[in-house]
């Protein structure tokens, strides 16, 4: 049974059960505590824990989530099991039916005939595990569904025990295994033996909320979440392989056909379990889960996920490479992929060229990357040989894993290769400092993200009517009082308090337009609120502070909006769509938005797209969007339901998740048509000019245009216009002369540079006769100690030292040399063959003097070079020079 089928019978058995079949929301969702979405019941978790009501008729739901679990990349390949991307099947209840339902449901799915719409499979082979106190569970198995006892095994928190891995909701679970037989593995079912025992399917028994880790593995529980719900997860990967009579997802109807291009392209054999083996599955594997994040938006970049992009296609990259490709590999191994998910995933269709472009684009880059990285590789190789040493420093290894993102197993080989030894542990160290930084930086963020739950009960009963759309004020009572995470009854000046009403006209940030700032304010009493945030969709929390009087829970209050905040931020947003429209018509519909922020008076738009802008481009955009601004045009918001919208062309952006009602702002008829909760102005006029700023880029694959709007874009222009007739009278130019004008005085000036540090040589030159006559005899050596004027570079020291040291050539000669630069302190040791003959090393009187002026070097007898820090112990580091020679 084919992948796209076994998906159809899942949603046909669930719909049929009366559950609503929901779509796949993207990858990306605004949870500031995960990176992608990790399993089904990940865009539902605002229902489980009660923040909002399920929008479903009978409370029930369906789906097939697109999921990518990243932790163990590494691990990729290396078993058969785990996949980053799989595509989680599962049916939800929320306060509906509970632990009988879900087992009832999973069981009729995977026993039921193919012939009756089913998966067909052997009762006889299946196994369930429950969690260990869970007599309920393990009754309904043997008592209502009939599985033998010795058939089901109860395990302990790690293994049935589900919960996000962060805050969230959690609960015992029950999961079901299908028995591949004795060629798989040991008897004794699961708890024995996971790889023989293959689990496909998790039903998680909801009723729990977790707080925070308490440590490695645990947790605590916050308390009973609203209602008991089911969440249940079936691996569709897994059960096709079951249902496809092969051994593991690599051989499945999805990636098989990745592995044969990969040996077609490679001239390589899948087969057997070695290193071959496993590059081909990463190939398979990442191929996917890198199509799958592009279509989703995200491009390959140094942070979050972007990065998480770049080491998969990167891995693909240099996988291929080891299996023997040569050139270019990605767009092949994109189509493939590309054409067996598009049967389940229709969108890949109509973004083919730019999953290709983005993808073809960072290989491109990377096999540039590779080649400077090996450039990098081999001058340090070299450095290492010639002092003599036969390990490749941790840091080295380091910097080419971060700066060249070379994995720690390329430089290894080519160490190899070289006759070398890798510290590893030194990369280890370094690596794992690097990871303890992007730790205390995660934990940072998370610690802004506040624990809602005392916000649960107005969420459930009093979500807020917001009238601000037509209102900017609004008679409210107060409903809600938060000081510090706490529930309190009142405020009095001076505190911060977090107010909650019945009404507000206050926009909340979101959809990348800032809060509204406003007041609350009743006889005696004023709050200036300078936040509002949502808590789920529907609550908002005004953030304020008391300046005069108190407040108290009941109490009625005027809620009012800074209008002339409000008319900047809307005059941003409005700004923004236009500046969108403007780049889709220049740039043509694939330069997707990747984000966006607006506040009064300024705005910012981050799009996808590989190119920098020229500026004959950023010039159209500019007119384009200050011709919508002079064309007046009407600015309509349209309530419809998602469908609709689509149909009207509407842009369906990027971490969009389903739900109904959806609200559609258009202007000038098609020039813009986008979903958008945001304030806008009524007429485009209202904006005033836009004026552009610049384009620039935010990590490799996304462009960011920043522009002001309204009376900052005409002060902006004021201020450079100003700036600009300034230039002209200080150069005495007309101003359109001026980039010319720049231009020549620049060229001028590095001539005179240039000119200068040629001056500079040759007065080196001319006084470096009457250096010897200071030369000292050491021992059976004639030593030159010197310090050069400040400002000598390293290698006009070398020229300076080979010259004397030519000098003094036919005898024993050594000249050391020294000068400060900038912060450094550059010096040079040189002897002649008769000093090298009487044991001289260069290399060493470098590494004598280094002790001395805190630096480090080395080289050859004959020359040596090092760098120090501290030139206050170079008299001491010269006449301990000159003593090591004299007793030579
Ligand atoms: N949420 C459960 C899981 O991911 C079904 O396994």
């Amino acid at each position: 049974m084919q992948t796209h089928e076994i998906r159809e019978r899942f949603t046909d058995h669930f719909v049929k059960a009366g559950h609503e079949a929901v779509p796949s929301a993207s990858l990306i969702l605004e949870d500031p505590d995960l990176l992608f979405v990790n399993a089904g019941m990940v865009p539902f978790k605002p229902y489980f824990l009660g923040e909002q009501n399920p929008p479903f008729k009978n409370g029930t739901a369906t789906s097939i989530q697109k999921c990518v679990r990243t932790l163990d990349i590494d691990e990729v390949g290396i078993t058969t099991r785990h996949n980053t991307f799989f595509q989680m099947a599962g049916n939800f209840s929320f306060g509906q039916y509970f632990k009988e339902g879900a087992i009832k449901h999973a069981w009729a799915l995977l026993t039921n005939p193919v012939s009756e719409g089913g998966y067909g499979l052997d009762p006889e082979r299946l196994w369930v595990t429950v969690y260990l106190d869970d007599d309920e569970a393990a009754d309904i198995w043997e008592n209502v569904v009939g599985i033998p006892a010795e058939r089901i095994q109860r395990l302990g928190m790690a293994d049935n025990y589900w919960h996000m891995g962060v805050p969230g909701p959690c609960g015992p679970c029950s999961e079901i295994y299908f028995d591949r037989g004795p060629e798989h593995g040991a008897e004794g079912g699961p708890a024995v033996d996971d790889t023989r025992y293959l689990e496909i399917w998790n039903l998680v028994f909801m009723e729990k909320e977790r707080g925070k880790s308490t440590g490695p593995d645990t947790f605590e529980i916050i308390g009973d979440l609203p209602k008991k719900n089911i969440d249940t997860g079936m691996g569709v990967e897994r059960v096709a392989c079951l249902l496809q009579g092969v051994d593991n997802v690599y051989e499945t109807d999805l990636l098989r056909p990745v592995i044969d291009a990969a040996e077609e392209i490679t001239g390589a054999k899948y087969e057997g379990d070695g290193p071959d083996a496993i590059r081909f599955r990463v190939i398979a594997d990442h191929s996917r889960t890198g199509m799958m994040l592009i279509l989703d938006g995200v491009t390959p970049s140094n942070e979050g996920r972007g990065y998480i992009l770049r080491r998969l296609l990167r891995r693909i990259i240099r996988s291929a490479r080891l299996l023997g490709a040569t050139g270019e590999t990605m767009e092949r191994f994109m189509t493939v992929i590309m054409d067996t998910m598009t049967p389940s995933y229709p969108e890949i269709a109509e973004n083919r060229e730019r999953i290709i472009r983005t993808a073809v684009t960072e290989e491109r880059a990377f096999l540039k990357t590779l080649e400077s990285g090996t450039h990098r590789f081999d001058e340090a190789a070299s450095a290492i040989k010639e002092q003599g040493i036969t390990q490749f420093s941790g840091e080295d290894a380091f910097t080419l894993h971060d700066t060249y993102g070379f994995p720690l197993d390329l430089t290894l080989e080519m160490a190899a290769e070289a006759g070398l030894e890798v510290d590893v542990a030194g990369f280890e160290a370094a690596m794992s400092e690097q990871r303890a930084r992007a730790k205390a930086d995660n934990l940072a963020k998370k610690h802004g993200h506040a624990d809602v739950s005392v916000y649960r009960e107005w969420v459930d009963n009093n979500p807020t009517e917001f009238v601000g759309f037509s209102d900017l004020t609004a008679d409210a009572t107060v409903l809600g009082l938060v000081i510090n995470g706490q529930s309190v009854t009142q405020a009095v000046e001076g505190d911060d308090v977090e107010v909650i009403l019945d009404v507000s006209p206050l926009y909340a940030e979101s959809g990348g337009q800032t809060a509204d700032r406003g007041r609350l304010v009743s006889e005696g009493t004023i709050l200036e609120v300078n936040d509002v945030q949502k808590v789920g969709k529907k609550l908002w929390v005004h953030k304020a502070k008391v300046t005069a009087g108190g407040i108290e829970l009941g109490q009625r209050v005027s809620a009012e909006v800074d209008e002339a905040w409000r008319h900047g931020a809307r005059q941003a947003h409005t700004g923004t769509h236009l500046i969108h429209a403007a780049l889709r018509e220049v740039l043509g519909p694939t330069a997707v938005q990747a984000g966006s922020l607006n506040r009064p008076g300024y705005l910012r738009f981050d799009f996808n797209y590989t190119e920098q802008l020229t500026p004959e481009q950023l010039e159209e955009i500019s007119t384009i969007a200050n011709q919508a601004v002079d064309a007046d045009f009407p600015v309509n918001t349209i309530e419809t339901t998602l469908d609709e919208a689509k149909k009207m062309g509407a842009m369906a952006l990027f971490g969009e998740n389903y739900g109904n009602d959806v609200r559609v702002v258009e202007i000038g008829g098609p020039f813009s048509i986008e979903l958008c909760g945001g304030t806008h102005t009524e007429h485009t006029s209202q904006i005033g000019p836009v004026a552009v700023l610049g384009e620039s880029s935010v990590g490799s694959g996304a462009r960011r245009i920043e522009a002001y709007s309204g009376m900052d874009s005409f002060r902006y222009l004021s201020k450079e216009a100003a700036l600009a007739s300034g230039l002209a009278a200080s150069l005495k130019a007309p101003s359109e002369e001026l980039p010319e004008r720049i231009a020549s005085l620049t060229e001028k000036l590095r001539a005179a540079e240039k000119e200068i540090a040629n001056l500079h040589r040759q007065q080196l030159a001319s006084q470096t006769g009457a250096l010897l006559d200071q030369a000292v005899e050491a021992g059976q050596f004639t030593v030159l100690t010197h310090r050069l004027p400040d400002g000598v570079s390293g290698g006009d020291l070398r020229t300076v030292a080979t010259d004397l040291r030519g000098r003094l050539a036919g005898k024993p000669g050594v000249v050391v040399l020294a000068s400060a630069d900038g912060g450094k302190l550059p010096f040079i040791v040189g002897a002649t063959k008769e000093a090298i003959e009487l044991g001289v090393k260069s290399g060493e009187l470098v590494k004598l003097l280094s002790g001395y002026v805190d630096g480090r070097g080395g080289g050859k007898p004959d020359m040596a070079q090092g760098s120090g820090s501290n030139a206050e112990g170079l008299d001491a580091g010269f006449r301990a020079v000159r003593e090591e020679l004299a007793g030579l």
